[in-house]
């Protein structure tokens, strides 16, 4: 994000020196003055959606390195099956946060980043309903990962997340 932003700013940067100078240029020229240079339309927001590539990369990582893949898969990547295969995992996010069993849980989320965030931090607010293998157990996805994941990890974590199935 920090990145992006920086970029911007080079380039408007950039921008405003090139202006500048034509308009420099232009007032020394004399003679019949061209249009005006047009000023830009303001740069567009980010798409606040975005996961930038570095932090999707960092995200893999830290699944691999807590296990993850050992019990979901996503293709190409990994190949558990005790828990939901993730690929699908923001469309799937979406229809359960609108679902009527969702509703009546303990769940809390009302945008996929919150699904995700409370599916890793508080597995048991919602279980999934069905698994490879049958229907979800309860209590198998780890319980604890709150107390082992820093906070930037996490961040990379469900960033990555967010990515899959939209
Ligand atoms: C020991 C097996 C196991 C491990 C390891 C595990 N999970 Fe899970 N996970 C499950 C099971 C089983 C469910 C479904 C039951 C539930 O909702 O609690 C689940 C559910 C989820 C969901 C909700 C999926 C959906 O379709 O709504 C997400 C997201 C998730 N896990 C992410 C992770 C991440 C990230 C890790 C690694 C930090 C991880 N899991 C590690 C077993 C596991």
């Amino acid at each position: 994000m920090k990145n992006l932003r920086y970029d911007k700013g080079f380039r408007y940067a950039l921008f405003a020196i090139a202006a500048g100078l034509s308009l420099t240029l232009t007032a020394c020229g004399g003679g019949s003055a061209p249009e005006p240079t047009k000023v830009p339309p303001a740069v567009p927001a980010a798409e606040p959606t975005k996961v930038p590539a570095e932090v999707v990369e960092r995200g893999k990582a830290i699944f691999n390195q807590y296990g993850c893949q050992a019990c979901h898969a996503i293709q190409g990547f990994a190949e558990g099956a005790v828990g939901p295969a993730l690929d699908n995992l923001y469309t799937d996010a979406q229809k359960i946060i609108a679902s009527p069993e969702y509703k009546s849980s303990e769940g809390r989320a009302t945008t996929v980043e919150e699904y995700i965030r409370e599916s890793i931090l508080n597995p048991n607010a919602f279980v999934v309903a069905q698994c490879p293998t049958g229907p979800c157990p309860k209590g198998v996805m780890i319980q604890n990962f709150k107390d082992q994941i820093s906070d930037s990890d996490l961040e990379a974590l469900i960033g990555y997340l967010m990515t899959l199935g939209r």
